[in-house]
């Protein structure tokens, strides 16, 4: 598993448990009234589990096992500013969230959010080709490896 891989799979992990830890905490505080401030890390919650568990699980897994051009998993610059631009939009926007005031946070941790998205994809894209091309080292002209 890659360098990238590992550190994506491993921030989402981090996520999972705060995002259960959130959930858990509004969870008792149905049950047993322990704050009402409790009740405003619904959207942490959220953007935790979906974006900076579900989301960045994915990215992690989909990095380290979509085809490859031979050795090479493609431009990893622009999968490093994913990296750096997802977790700055799921702090903002989860910690934004927590605080009842200013939308701004938000709005800037969604922007960061979907310019991770697009630089994923950029780095994405052309690896999304059929076995054929893999098998018969065709599409870039790189056949299948056993690269880490
Ligand atoms: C991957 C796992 C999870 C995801 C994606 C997730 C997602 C969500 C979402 C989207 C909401 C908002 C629902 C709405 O506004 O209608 C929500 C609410 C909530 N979640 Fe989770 N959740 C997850 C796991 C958990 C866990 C493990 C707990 C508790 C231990 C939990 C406790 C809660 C509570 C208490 C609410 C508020 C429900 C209400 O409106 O009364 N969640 N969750």
């Amino acid at each position: 598993m890659p360098k990238l891989s590992r550190l994506f799979v491993r921030t989402a992990l981090a996520y999972l448990v705060a995002g259960f830890t959130a959930g858990a905490l509004m969870l008792a505080n149905k049950g047993v009234a322990l704050h009402p401030f409790l009740w405003r890390l619904l959207p942490l919650h959220v953007e935790f589990l979906l974006v900076g568990w579900t989301v960045q699980f994915i990215f992690g897994v989909a990095f380290w096992i979509l085809p490859r051009f031979g050795t090479s998993r493609g431009p990893e610059g622009v999968v490093w500013l994913s990296y750096g631009l997802l977790n700055a939009g799921v702090l903002l926007a989860g910690v934004g969230g927590l605080l009842a005031g200013s939308p701004w946070p938000v709005l800037a941790g969604r922007l960061a959010e979907m310019g991770a998205i697009g630089a994923f994809v950029v780095n994405m894209w052309p690896r999304i080709k059929p076995f054929r091309d893999v098998a018969a080292g065709g599409g870039r002209g790189h056949g299948p490896s056993r690269a880490p």
